[in-house]
């Protein structure tokens, strides 16, 4: 009989998680050859005198900056990539949070666009239209890359984060990299931070559509 808690011996019930709720937007990398295509794509329309402001369908506060429509000019191999990747990220997605979709859905390329912004520029608090979103970075300055500071950082936003009752989610910060590229639901809420200084941080987004869920 132990006379103390520290002499009880137990048999291995470490289990596994079941991952039933899990919010976990996609990073990725983009090839080398595809952050040229992008880039290219969007110093194009950056310079592009015909360009259209795209202002009226976002929340961000871009002063100094522009918002640019960018969809009729994406090449259309970008535009199947990232539905590609859009599909793959919902069917990974079900899987993690076992709740199974028809395999047969579909999903399709709904808008992008460019955001270049300047010192002071920022986005409030929004979530996106359609099903899955996407992000990546084509041009980010040093003071925005330095992970010292919240200048020109993503934040998304989830619950409150409340450690003394182990809620452990809350809000995550992204760090923008040239050639990152996150995709996430539509519907997680996000915000983009101010930054000082010289320099332009331009980013291209997009929104996809799935259907026959
Ligand atoms: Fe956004």
């Amino acid at each position: 009989m132990p006379t103390s808690p520290a002499e009880y011996v137990f048999p291995d019930m470490e289990g596994s998680f079941r991952h039933m709720f899990l919010v976990a937007p996609l990073h990725i990398k983009l090839p080398f050859e595809i952050q040229e295509e992008l880039r290219a794509h969007v110093e194009t329309e950056c310079a592009n005198p015909e360009r259209q402001p795209y202002d009226h369908k976002l929340a961000g506060r871009i002063r100094s900056g522009e918002q640019i429509e960018s969809t009729k000019t994406l090449p259309e191999k970008l535009k199947v990539l990232f539905t590609h990747l859009g599909r793959q990220y919902l069917f990974r997605l079900s899987e993690a949070n076992e709740c199974p979709v028809n395999p047969e859905s579909l999903v399709s390329f709904g808008e992008s666009w460019i955001v270049k912004s300047r010192a002071g520029d920022y986005n409030p608090a929004h979530k996106h239209t359609g099903q899955l979103s996407g992000i990546a970075y084509t041009h980010v300055p040093p003071q925005v890359a330095d992970p010292a500071n919240m200048d020109g950082k993503l934040q998304f936003v989830f619950g409150q984060l409340k450690q003394e009752n182990i809620d452990f989610l809350g809000m995550r910060r992204v760090i923008p990299a040239v050639g990152d590229l996150y995709i996430f639901p539509a519907w997680l809420m996000h915000l983009v931070y101010p930054f000082e200084g010289e320099g332009e941080r331009i980013s291209f987004s997009f929104n996809l559509f799935a259907r026959n869920l």
